[in-house]
């Protein structure tokens, strides 16, 4: 090892410019272990920066279900490579948990992913040539610009929200023409219901204002379109409005949902999702499969086995599937209660922060994200800024402490402003 770091122009340097100066920690990760290292070393911490679902007990909450679906696969299965583009009965399986029985099943196509970070990863690459830009929500998930600018492609946004605090179908609209100009093709990657960072979920009318601006765009140029699915099954009773809007949308427009078992069935690590096509035509939905499986050759090869079989279990064994919903739904009303008690508090504090029915996520709008976070983390509670707000991950905040982490935001956007 050299004692001083090499120069960037060495001939020992192996990195490529675009590598050479990449940020070596994750800021959510890197915010979550400082705050674990507090609490490790004896302090009051209240740690509402990670993605995952935990238990009031702060341990992350798991299916039952899904482990005994582990416990009944054969290891000589399970060892074994998976088919690349990812079982026959998995995929089906999936389609089915999306769409039922309905027509649209018949209409999909899909490949194994490791996530819901592979399927976006496939969309972006299948869908946009190097140089172009997806176009997202001013809110988003980080790893979206991530993916993007990894696979030379790059991000754009719309303002999510419009002055009465609805999502800003006219900003969509802007956003959207002015790609199709500028790229003649485009992607729209939007996350709902539940989405990560805000909690906003679309309603009926403005998923039917974002079909329309966007079937509009694809008679001009072909435009394709992701439903980032992670946080669906925790989404409040109702929130089903997006099936019947994306099947309209589907006879215009390239229509992906990027499904996971990540949340739904708490499989953080194992890595199984699947990136969903449909399209009204069979030879073209021949060619998005042969893409998709294409793109899992060319980067993980295939997705973990057992986890597959397990989620395939799961999905398909009727008893299995009853218990892990049944599982599920108490994990949703633990979550709904911590959404309750957060909104009667927020309220009561003033603070101001997009509809919020469900999901693991809300973020606090404030004029300085950084000093509310610093202000806060002086406190001992620890939230993630984003432009323009903090993300606080009620998923990981047990109910009993929600008034201390609302006094910690509605003390740390003071400081800001
Ligand atoms: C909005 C959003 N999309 C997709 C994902 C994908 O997660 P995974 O790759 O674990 O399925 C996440 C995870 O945090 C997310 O927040």
């Amino acid at each position: 090892m050299p004692d001083q770091p090499l120069p960037s122009t060495s001939l020992h340097n192996p990195l490529i410019p675009a590598s050479a100066d990449r940020p070596g920690d994750d800021p959510i990760f890197a915010l979550h272990a400082e705050a674990t290292k507090r609490a490790r070393d004896g302090e009051e911490i209240l740690n509402a920066t990670i993605g995952t679902l935990c238990g009031d007990d702060g341990k992350i909450a798991v299916l039952p279900s899904v482990f005994e679906a582990y416990r009944r696969i054969p290891p000589e299965k399970a060892a074994g490579y998976a088919p690349i583009s990812g079982s026959a009965k998995f995929l089906s399986a999936v389609i089915r948990d999306l769409f039922g029985e309905r027509e649209s099943a018949r209409q999909a196509v899909a490949v194994a992913t490791p996530g819901g970070t592979g399927a976006v990863h496939h969309a972006i690459v299948n869908t946009l040539e190097p140089g172009q830009k997806l176009l997202t929500s001013s809110y988003y998930w980080g790893p979206y610009a991530i993916l993007a600018d990894h696979t030379r492609r790059g991000v754009e946004t719309f303002r999510m929200f419009d002055e009465k605090g609805g999502l800003d179908v006219a900003a969509y609209e802007e956003g959207l023409e002015r790609l199709v100009n500028e790229q003649g093709r485009a992607l729209v990657v939007l996350n709902t219901p539940c989405h990560n960072p805000t909690g906003y979920s679309l309603d009926d009318d403005e998923w039917a204002g974002v079909v329309e601006v966007t079937e509009a765009m694809a008679s001009r140029a072909p435009t394709s379109f992701v439903l980032d699915f992670a946080y669906a099954k925790f989404a409040p009773p109702g929130q089903s409005v997006w099936r019947p809007h994306l099947e309209r949308l589907a006879r215009s427009t390239g229509v992906f949902v990027a499904w996971t078992a990540s949340k739904s069935f708490a499989q953080y690590g194992a890595r199984i999702g699947a990136l969903v096509g449909l399209h009204p035509d069979g030879e073209e939905r021949l060619r998005i499969a042969n893409a998709l499986g294409y793109s899992c050759r060319g980067t993980w090869s295939n997705c973990n086995h057992l986890g597959m079989l397990a989620i395939t279990e799961v999905l398909d064994d009727p008893e299995l599937r009853l218990r892990s919903e049944e599982e599920r739904e108490g994990l949703r009303r633990l979550l709904t209660e911590r959404v309750k008690v957060f909104n009667r508090h927020a309220k009561e504090a003033d603070l101001v922060y997009p509809r919020y029915e469900g999901g693991f996520f809300v973020t606090v709008f404030t004029p300085d994200a950084r000093r509310t976070s610093q202000a806060m983390r002086e406190q001992g509670v620890y939230v993630v800024p984003v432009d323009g707000a903090v993300r606080v991950a009620l998923c990981a905040t047990p109910a009993h402490e929600v008034p201390r982490l609302v006094d910690a935001l509605a003390a740390g956007v003071q400081a800001a402003g």
